[in-house]
Formats: structure tokens, C-alpha cells, sequence
């Protein structure tokens, strides 16, 4: 068994791990990450990355199959765009590239800053050891960054063939000509935009009342109305009893408004959900305490036991890769002293600025408070909305369902959250968390010039709405 002493050992190399791992590096400290996978974790390998690139031409398809003719093409020979189709082959290679080529850049990254990489599985042997494979690492700072795997209810029939987690979908070898999804939330719903803009046959099986719970009422109903418009069924309020094979397809059976119904797909798609890794850590010897499961830390990512952080899913905090990212160089600068204005201070995390996506076609963006939230805390707020029927870049990209929707503190101007349904919100967003971190006022968001035209502009509108003094705006 070798014997390696080190500064800060990472166990996880996905994006809260191996970000951690670099800036614990760039402060100096000898770092050791731990991987038994792909260094890039359930984002680069099985979750945004993937996802995107499939998205990527599936926008395109819709696009060109539904909008081809008005925007003026024409394939040559081809009177019409009827022959337009999908190599699947072709785009999983695409998908499988662009994954190889950015986890060759992250294994240069941790070269290129004298990262040891360990490919094992880790185990705490001690607060302040672990065992990898034949390694022993004793480590001054141990961070957690196992991340989390997706989630199955116990229904009978959950363990189908014809029953696909997010993992299994992204390994499919053809696309699926209908595909029934259990879970409205983020992945159900990036699913069924991503298999509906292929124009495959999509049905929603959700529990609550609302898909996409917990965004802004305005974001929920926008996007409920994009993808029925688009073919997919949606059934909320509906409680999944049973999944079974119907000659090799998978026949749902639920429960909605007291009546047993049926759904079938040629795959059952399971998005309830992702449950911390911490099964295999052998985390007793840390002593590190579990809330639900989860890891507890405080907002400098320090677990209760000194020395030992944690970041990322598996904290339940803020289940995205760039929230994980965001944690890794919290922790990474609490054990280095680097944290803190006059450095040397606390680091600490601010939840309430980290963006939300969905990369649905038009994207979803959010930052900060919803409007339920703010009336909820009696704070005196206002509103600024404006359409994407009324920017003209929306336009030119045939997205006008979508909208920027601003609610602001109603006494001083501070921005309390923002809300977004429109092509690129996605890149968008990050204005608004840079101007809520600089805790900007909402004049000074209104007073920001915004290039034309661009989609970005939606965002000063709804900023000079909120005053009632949008120009484009009756
Ligand atoms: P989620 O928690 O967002 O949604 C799960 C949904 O399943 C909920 O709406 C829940 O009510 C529903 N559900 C649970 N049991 C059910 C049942 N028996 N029948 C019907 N519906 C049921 O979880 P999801 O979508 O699986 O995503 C997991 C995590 O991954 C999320 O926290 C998400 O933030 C993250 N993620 C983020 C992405 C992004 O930022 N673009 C992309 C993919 C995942």
C-alpha cells in the first residue's frame, strides 16, 4: 500500500471536485484527487454536456423542419425539407467527442497544476485518512465532491428494460419514437423538449400540481403552454401506480383526478430525482453528520468535522454543476486562509445569486426570489415584464412565447429576482447575478445600455418596466 501525505485530498472529480482541486492547487496546496470514473462527473459524462449537444441539433431539426421554409432554405434537388432526417449515429458520436475532448482538457488542467489523480475508489479510514485502491492518503483537508446518482420510486415494473434513468437515455442507440417521462422537474422536462423538437411523442407524468415546481408561476405556465403546443402531454396532479411491458413497451399506469389512466411509450423515462453517493464513502469513519442523507455544512462548506468539507449533490444545497464549481473554490480558499474580502477571512457561499437553467427550447433562466416568494415574505415589491413577441431578435429566431420578468425590492430598487423564458436566457442570466452581487439597483440595470439587437435588450425593457417606463411597451 503506497503512502501519500498531501495538503487537500478531493474525492470526485466532477465539477465541484475537480474545480476545487485546481484552485487548491493554484493556492499552493499539495492536492491529491481521488476518481474511480471519467474525471468531468455526472455533468461532463452523463448530464449537461450530453444533453446539450443532443439538444443542440434537435433545435435545429425543429428549426429547419418546422420554420425551413419561411426562413428561405431549400436543400438542393429537394423541392421541399420533407427529406430532412436525424443520424443518430452520427450525433451520439458528436456527443461522445465533445465529452472525450473537454475531459482531455480537465486531465491537463490537473496535470498541468501537479495533481496527483488517483483512479480508485475512496474510503475514510479516519477523519483525516482515506484508503484508494492501494493507496493510503492522509490528507490536513479532506473535501467531499461524490456527487449524486438518479433516483427510482418503488413501483413495481421501476426495474423494466424498457425503464431508462437519465444515464440510460444519454446511451440510447436510436432515438425513441415515444417515450412516456415520470418526473416534470428539470430533467423531465429538458427531456421532453429535447424528444418533442425531434417530433417524437412525449407524455409527462407528474405528481404535483405544476411541472418545473418551485420555479415562478410565470416560467411554469409559459413553458406548459410551449410544449403542449408542441405535442407533449401533460398530466400533473398524477401519481405513477405501476409500469409494465406492453409488447416491449412500457405501459405507465397512474392515477389522476381519482381515475386510474394509462400511458405508453416505446421507452419509460424515470426523472424523480437524484439521491446522494454517499453509500461507499464509508463516511461513519469520518465522522461527518448526514441530514436527510445529505452531508451537513455550513456556508464555508465545512462539514462538523474539522477538516473535512463537503460541496456539491451531495450537500442537497444547490443540485448544479456551476453551484458545485461555486462551492469548490469556497472550500478550496477556506483551507487555504485565502477566503474572505481582506483575504485570510471566511469564505462563504451566497446561494441567493447562483442562477438556475433548463435548457429547454426557448431556455429557462432564473435568479434570486420568485414572485410567490417575495409576497410570501411581505416585502414590498414590484414587476417589470416584457415579452419576446415585441424583441425582434426573438423574432428572427421564431421564439415569441417567451418573456424577462423582474421583480425588484418596491422601496429600494433592490433586484430581488429575475425570471426569464427566451432564446439564450441561459447566457443572459449571468447579468442579472453579476448586478445582484454588485447589488445594483434596478435604474442601474435600467440604465445599462444593451447593444441592438440582441435578446439581452428584453432585459432592459423589463428593467424600465418596472418603473412603468418601457418605450416598446403600451
Ligand atoms: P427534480 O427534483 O427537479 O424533479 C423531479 C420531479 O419528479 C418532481 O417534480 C417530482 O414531483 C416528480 N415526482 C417524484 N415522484 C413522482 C412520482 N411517483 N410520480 C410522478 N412524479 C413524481 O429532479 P430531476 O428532474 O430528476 O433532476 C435532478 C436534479 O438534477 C435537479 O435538482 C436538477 O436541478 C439537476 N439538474 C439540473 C439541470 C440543469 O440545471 N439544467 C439539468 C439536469 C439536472
Amino acid at each position: 500500500m503506497g503512502d501519500l501525505r498531501c495538503d487537500a485530498a478531493i474525492i470526485g472529480g466532477g465539477p465541484g471536485g475537480y474545480v476545487c482541486a485546481l484552485r487548491c492547487a493554484q493556492l499552493g496546496k499539495k492536492t491529491v484527487l481521488v476518481e474511480n470514473r471519467e474525471l468531468g462527473g455526472t455533468c461532463l459524462n452523463r448530464g449537461c454536456i450530453p444533453t446539450k449537444t443532443l439538444l443542440h441539433t434537435a433545435e435545429l431539426y425543429d428549426e429547419i423542419k418546422n420554420h425551413g421554409r419561411e426562413l428561405g432554405l431549400l436543400f438542393k434537388g429537394a423541392e421541399n425539407l420533407d427529406g430532412l432526417g436525424v443520424d443518430y449515429d452520427a450525433l451520439a458520436a458528436r456527443k461522445d467527442r465533445i465529452t472525450e475532448k473537454l475531459r482531455r482538457g480537465i486531465e491537463g488542467l490537473i496535470r498541468g497544476r501537479q495533481i496527483t489523480l488517483v483512479r480508485e475508489t475512496a474510503v475514510f479510514l479516519g477523519p483525516q485518512t482515506i484508503g484508494a485502491g492501494g493507496d493510503r492518503i492522509t490528507a490536513r483537508n479532506i473535501v467531499i465532491a461524490a456527487g449524486s446518482e438518479p433516483a427510482s420510486i418503488p413501483v413495481p415494473g421501476a426495474d423494466l428494460p424498457v425503464v431508462f434513468n437519465s444515464d440510460g437515455v444519454l446511451s440510447l442507440k436510436s432515438l425513441p419514437e415515444s417515450a412516456v417521462i415520470i418526473g416534470g422537474g428539470v430533467i423531465g422536462v429538458e427531456f421532453a423538449a429535447l424528444f418533442s423538437s425531434f417530433g417524437k411523442k412525449v407524455t409527462i407524468i407528474e405528481m404535483l400540481p405544476n411541472i418545473l415546481n418551485g420555479m415562478d408561476n410565470s416560467v411554469c405556465e409559459t413553458m406548459t403552454g410551449i410544449l403542449k403546443k408542441r405535442g407533449v402531454e401533460i398530466h400533473r396532479g398524477a401519481k405513477l401506480l405501476e409500469i409494465g411491458d406492453l409488447s416491449g413497451k412500457g405501459l405507465c399506469v397512474y392515477e389522476e383526478g381519482g381515475g386510474r389512466k394509462e400511458a405508453s411509450g416505446e421507452i419509460v423515462i424515470m426523472a424523480v430525482g437524484r439521491r446522494p453517493s454517499t453509500k461507499s464513502l464509508g463516511l461513519q469513519a469520518s465522522g461527518a453528520v448526514l441530514e436527510r442523507g445529505y452531508i451537513t455544512v455550513d456556508e464555508g462548506l465545512r462539514t462538523t468535522v474539522p477538516g473535512i468539507y463537503a460541496i456539491g449533490d451531495i450537500t442537497g444545497k444547490v443540485q448544479l454543476a456551476h453551484g458545485a464549481s461555486a462551492q469548490g473554490l469556497v472550500a478550496a480558499a477556506n483551507i487555504a486562509g485565502e477566503g474572505g474580502a481582506g483575504r485570510g477571512g471566511a469564505a462563504k457561499i451566497r446561494y441567493g445569486v447562483i442562477p438556475a437553467c433548463v435548457y429547454t427550447n426557448p431556455e429557462i433562466a432564473c435568479v434570486g426570489l420568485t414572485e410567490t416568494q417575495v409576497k410570501e415574505s411581505g416585502i414590498p415589491y414590484k414587476t417589470g415584464n416584457f415579452p419576446a413577441a415585441a424583441n425582434g431578435r426573438s423574432l428572427i429566431m421564431n421564439a415569441s412565447e417567451g418573456f424577462v420578468k423582474i421583480i425588484t425590492h418596491g422601496e429600494t430598487g433592490e433586484i430581488l429576482g429575475a425570471h426569464i423564458v427566451a432564446p439564450r436566457a441561459t447566457d443572459m442570466i449571468g447579468e442579472i447575478a453579476a448586478a445582484m452581487r454588485a447589488e445594483a439597483t434596478i435604474e442601474e440595470l435600467a440604465d445599462t445600455v444593451h447593444p441592438h439587437p440582441t435578446v439581452s435588450e428584453m432585459i432592459m425593457e423589463a428593467a424600465h418596466d418596472v418603473e412603468g417606463l418601457c418605450c416598446h411597451k403600451l
